[in-house]
């Protein structure tokens, strides 16, 4: 199936802004999230059927330390505390992924920091399966 790319900074954005100052990023930017548990982007994604997908979060992590996040999809945290580990420095992208449930239309995936560090800096969420042709900016 497709995969599409969702880039941070056009989706609904929580204690977090829209930065540029380090390089590497997709798209425009990157999000960068508000230093606060609870701080979230979120993602409008469509599929054609449900099933599991794979999400694909790019991100960097410029700090010595883990900056979880729980993923949840439709409301629901289907990946409590997932690991956004070091990447060594703010430049440098690594991509974590989880395996999520979707149902078919539309869904939302959140990304919500759990610990005051926020979550990291991150860039896009690509998803198998979706059938956006254009990534929504929503
Ligand atoms: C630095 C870095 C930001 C990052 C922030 C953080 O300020 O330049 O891109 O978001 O640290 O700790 O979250």
């Amino acid at each position: 199936a497709a995969t599409t790319a969702y880039e941070a900074e056009n989706a609904t954005i929580v204690q977090g802004t829209v930065a540029n100052n380090h390089t590497g990023f997709t798209g425009t930017g990157f999000v960068d999230y508000t230093n606060v548990t609870g701080s979230y982007v979120e993602f409008h994604v469509s599929v054609a059927a449900a099933g599991s997908s794979s999400l694909t979060f790019r991100y960097a992590n410029g700090t010595t330390v883990n900056r979880p996040m729980d993923i949840a999809v439709n409301g629901t945290v289907v990946a409590a505390g997932t690991a956004f580990p070091a990447t060594t420095n703010w430049d440098t992208w690594a991509t974590k992924a989880v395996n999520a449930q979707l149902t078919a239309g539309s869904n939302t995936i959140r990304a919500t920091a759990t610990t005051a560090n926020g979550g990291p800096n991150l860039d896009d969420l690509t998803v198998s399966g979706a059938t956006d042709s254009q990534p929504p900016t929503t």
